[in-house]
């Protein structure tokens, strides 16, 4: 529902990843890009998969409590081991939902993979409900392709 230029945005990310050391360095200017530019995107992190761990990396907004998730636990740990997006209009409504912050109302969650391996997920929370529609999903899968290529280095 936002005035985003999504191709703008992914086109950015592209360019900036073109250039950006692997691993740690490219999700992070990955994660301050999407903070910057889509204002509905209030808390912006990737969380990489290490054995049947999910643990944090780089993120913009407020500290979160949940550091490290068991894969299958929360939204994260859900689409991990189903290996798909998943987008969440109401996480109030969603018993797996974890709680990051109260102001949180709707979640995205992208894997990030190589082949059928999960490398880890980027993960988008919202103060709005159903902030994330098709174009996100789109962008955000776009990207998480772009991230798996970059992805040696951090791990
Ligand atoms: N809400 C997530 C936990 C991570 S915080 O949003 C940063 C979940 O349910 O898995």
């Amino acid at each position: 529902m936002t005035n985003v230029d999504y191709a703008a945005v992914e086109q950015e990310v592209r360019r900036e990843l073109a250039h950006a050391p692997a691993g740690e360095p490219a999700m992070t200017r990955a994660v301050e890009i999407l903070k910057a530019r889509v204002p509905d995107y209030t808390w912006v992190g990737i969380y990489q998969l290490f054995s049947n761990e999910l643990v944090l990396g780089p993120f913009r907004g407020k500290p979160s409590p949940h550091t490290r998730i068991p894969l299958g636990r929360g939204i994260c740990g859900a689409a991990a081991a189903e290996k798909e997006t998943i987008i969440v209009d109401d996480v109030n409504a969603d018993p797996r939902y974890l709680a990051c912050s109260v102001d949180t109302r709707s979640e995205i969650v992208v894997p990030i993979m190589r082949g059928t391996e999960v490398l880890g997920e980027i993960d988008i929370d919202s103060d709005r409900v159903g902030a994330f529609g098709p174009s996100d999903r789109r962008m955000l899968e776009a990207i998480a392709g772009v991230l798996s290529e970059k992805w040696d280095g951090a791990r």
